[in-house]
């Protein structure tokens, strides 16, 4: 029985027949290696661009079946995490394996509390931006700059070292979130307030304007604590594979997170919540859906928030944040492009093209609208995604960082350029006068 684990190859060039194991349902390419057509050869590698077939690394704290539409953090279903429990509980979850007892709960908050200040310098950092720079830069730039006031954030292998930072990234996030918020609107940043919660503190630093207490609206706050919850951790995407790989050189947690902040701001990633927004402004109006459907079909335009690497059927984060959508517009008044967006679904998920290639909503397609309905101008959408995901990234940078498997993150290339070629040779008075 043991034998029938493994994958027999015949390689045709030579006649040989390999036998390789298989691991949790994966070879490793590494096995390949093996098979030569002659000694001096390489051996054979794969080739994955995009990583469309390809496991990084072994992980146990997200799990995705994408032909179901589900997702589960550390085991637990998304629906059942996002109905009762909050934003820190998932956190810790996250980045323990369990959910927090009452003690360690209560002593998370207070440590997450502790940590939400901003150095001044940062702050006055944050004033060099012009006023119209677009926040995820900001952001970015600022989540980097953190690296500048916490030096002993190099010391990623000594436990206690690598938690705090973890624990001042998690609260320091919203804070640098909201202060480009307000920067972008040139209004005074306000300070964090540990009386509240971690999303009523967050509503408090964005919101407050000249009251001396700021009162959170408890159905807004849950609804943004969803939405945490929900973009908390996604598994190996784009940005998550951007965090475990410049975390692999062992840079620092700052400057690792700035760089999958970045690649979060794409369009084509969390970029798209913004994307979608725009989308539905230059729709303009349910009538003119089937005319932009064409235009999807036809290749000139993407549907952004529709379509998964993954996902092959409805995404169920997209499912919980329509339900939430609903007790949010009962609050602030219905979005009008809720109806745009929900004809756009409705159009495609009957249509050919898009039943053919497995195109369904996914989490950008409905966040944007409520971001919109609770007063963020659509530039904000990206940053709301940052800050949970900042979870997210940090459990997987330590995943990564404690797996003996693990090493610095290097690719393969297959060459494709010019066989060895020689520049013309110059004479050397030639080469002085030419740098003179
Ligand atoms: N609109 C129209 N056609 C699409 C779309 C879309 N949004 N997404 C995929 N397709 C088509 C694509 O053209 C291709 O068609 P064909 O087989 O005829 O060439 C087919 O579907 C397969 O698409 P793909 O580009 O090979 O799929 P991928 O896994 O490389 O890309 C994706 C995944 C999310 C980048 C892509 O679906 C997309 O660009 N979606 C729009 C942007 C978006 O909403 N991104 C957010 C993703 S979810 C949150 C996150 O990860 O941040």
């Amino acid at each position: 029985m043991e034998n029938q684990n493994t994958l027999t190859i015949t390689d045709n060039r030579t006649g040989k027949t390999y036998t390789i194991p298989f691991t949790g349902g994966c070879i490793r390419t590494m096995d390949l290696r093996q098979i030569k057509k002659d000694e001096a050869d390489f051996g054979v590698m794969g080739y994955d661009p995009a990583f469309m077939n390809t496991a990084s690394c072994r992980s146990a704290i997200t799990f995705i079946d994408g032909d179901k539409g589900i997702l589960r953090y550390r085991g637990y279903p998304i629906e059942e995490l996002a109905e009762r429990c909050t934003f820190l509980e998932v956190a810790w979850l996250l980045i323990n394996g369990e959910l927090p007892t009452p003690e360690e709960l209560k002593s998370w908050e207070g440590s997450i509390k502790h940590h939400t200040m901003l150095h001044e310098t940062t702050k006055t950092f944050l004033e060099g931006f012009r006023y119209d720079a677009h926040p995820m830069a900001m952001l970015i730039s600022t989540v980097a700059a953190l690296s500048t006031v916490y030096k002993d954030a190099h010391d990623i292998f000594n436990k206690d070292v690598r938690r705090l930072q973890m624990t001042r990234l998690i609260a320091k996030v919203p804070t640098i979130a909201a202060y480009c918020y307000r920067h972008s609107l040139g209004y005074p940043y306000v300070y964090p307030d540990n009386d509240l919660s971690y999303t009523e503190n967050f509503m408090n630093m964005l919101w407050k304007m000249v009251e001396p207490k700021y009162h959170a609206n408890p159905v807004m706050a849950r609804a943004l604590d969803i939405l945490f919850i929900l973009h908390a951790d996604h598994e190996q995407n784009c940005s998550a594979n951007v965090m475990r790989s410049v975390g692999s050189s062992q840079a620092d947690p700052y400057v690792s997170l700035a760089a999958a902040a970045a690649a979060l701001s794409g369009p084509l990633h969390g970029g798209a919540n913004e994307a979608v927004l725009k989308m539905l402004d230059e729709i303009g109006s349910k009538d003119k859906v089937p005319a932009y459907i064409e235009r999807v079909k036809k290749g000139e335009v993407k549907l952004m928030g529709f379509g998964h690497r993954i996902y092959k059927n409805y995404d169920p984060r997209a499912r919980i944040i329509k339900w939430t959508a609903d007790r949010v517009f009962e609050i602030t008044g219905r979005n009008p492009k809720l109806d745009i967006a929900l004809e756009l679904e409705r159009i495609a998920l009957e249509d050919e093209y898009f039943v053919k290639r497995k195109l369904y909503p996914n989490v950008d397609f409905y966040s944007g609208i409520i971001y919109q309905a609770m007063g963020f101008k659509p530039e904000m959408f990206t940053v709301l995604f940052a800050i949970p995901r900042t979870v997210g990234w940090l459990a997987q940078w330590e995943e990564m960082l404690l797996d003996p498997e693990q090493k610095i993150a290097r690719p393969r290339q297959m060459y494709v350029g010019h066989d060895v070629r020689h520049a013309p040779e110059k004479t050397a008075s030639a080469m002085l006068s030419a740098t003179a």
